[in-house]
């Protein structure tokens, strides 16, 4: 079972220097607000692709006043290997990662861990604007799909190449042939990698406990219907030209999609649920990827659960400690205080964090 070992901050926001040693057991991290247990999970979280969960940048995660950059060491273990991986960044410049002292890119770390995560901002996701819950499609997506980062990046790369055209009001049928033909490409796998993502979570749902609402995903769009056909998407882009020239940007493609999702046990919307519903949605979902993931990559997935068992009842955050020892992953799980995790006992490893002058302290008590 895929987990990290050991877990070594230097630097890193509220960390100077923060050692952790772990058994693969689900890690509970509790201590007061701001002593830096988010902060933790964000480390973790870098050992994916992307930017992690807060979307920060190299920059915005270097220890102030300081500012010399920062580094996360960590050791990863599955079943037959260990593997030694440094993530860092020296004077703001972009993370770079070293796997067993050898430079290599994120994508490569995709082969030995995926990593899926619930952090509290994405409470709201069901409320708020189509981005968001993109985002989120997208996040869970890459975790089965490494590699639909890459083509999410070309796909932006050329419609926003497109979209200078469009608001220059350039007429050259060529470079926009070319532009379309990559974005159509780019733009079908896209669709393609989400709908099976959708997929995968829907059969993964069916198998979790009653206590966690199966939610019904459907990916949605206003304008058209979802195109998978690269023929046909090449077509669609070329006749939206001239009323995306008025607009001065691209009005169709995997850029516009949204998620819904309906809350099966009542037909609702998750918009239109309650917030404890939405967040029961969330947590279905993302236990549905860890599942699944566990199945299809042959990987099993580390989960991150940022403050998620204080919005719980005693009943449904017993109902997530057992799916989560079930799925025998590394979960990884903050809150305030130890007892919202009482049900796990020796089960877990509690860390607590506190703050001494700012900085993160940790104690491993058990
Ligand atoms: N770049 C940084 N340098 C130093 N401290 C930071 C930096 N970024 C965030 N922090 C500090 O980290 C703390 C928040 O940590 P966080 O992990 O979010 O806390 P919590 O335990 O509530 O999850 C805040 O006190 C904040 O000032
Ligand atoms: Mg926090």
């Amino acid at each position: 079972m895929e987990h990290i070992s050991n877990l070594i901050l230097s630097h890193f926001r509220s960390h100077k220097i923060s050692k952790l040693s772990l058994d693969g057991r689900p890690v509970v991290v509790f201590g007061k607000n701001g002593t830096g247990k988010t902060n933790i999970l964000e480390a973790v979280s870098l050992f994916s692709p992307g930017r992690g969960l807060r979307r920060a940048t190299a920059e915005d995660i270097t220890r102030n006043p300081e500012a010399i950059g920062w580094k996360i060491e960590g050791t990863v273990k599955n079943r037959v290997s260990e593997y030694e991986v440094v993530i860092s960044s020296e004077n703001g410049e972009s993370r770079r990662l070293f796997l067993d002292g050898k430079r290599t890119s994120v994508m490569r770390l995709s082969q030995i861990l995926r990593i899926v995560w619930l952090v509290p901002s994405m409470d709201r996701i069901w409320i708020e604007g189509s981005s968001g819950r993109r985002q989120f499609l997208d996040r869970l997506t890459l975790s089965y799909f490494p590699e639909h980062a890459e083509t999410s990046l070309s796909y932006e790369k050329a419609m926003r190449e497109r979209n200078r055209l469009l608001k220059e009001k350039i007429c050259n049928d060529h470079w926009y042939n070319a532009l379309e033909i990559e974005m159509a490409k780019s733009a079908v796998s896209i669709q393609k990698a989400r709908l099976e993502a959708i997929k995968y979570l829907s059969e993964a749902q069916n198998n979790l406990t009653g206590k966690f609402p199966k939610a019904e995903l459907l990916l949605d769009d206003p304008d058209q219907t979802i195109i998978t056909d690269e023929e046909e998407a090449i077509q669609v882009l070329k006749n939206s030209r001239p009323s995306d020239m008025i607009m001065g940007r691209t009005s169709v493609g995997p850029h516009k999609s949204d998620l819904q999702a309906i809350y099966e046990d009542k037909l609702t919307l998750a918009k239109d649920c309650s917030t404890g519903e939405q967040k029961a949605i969330l947590i279905s979902i993302i236990l549905a990827n860890a599942k699944s993931l566990a199945k299809i990559s042959k990987v099993s997935p580390i989960v991150l659960l940022d403050e998620v068992s204080a919005h719980l009842d005693k009943e449904r955050q017993a109902a997530l400690y057992d799916e989560i020892c079930g799925l025998g992953v590394q979960a990884w799980m903050t809150g305030t205080g130890p007892e919202l995790f009482s049900e796990l006992k020796n089960k877990a490893q509690f860390i607590e964090v506190s703050t001494i002058d700012g900085i993160s302290e940790l104690s491993i008590s058990n």
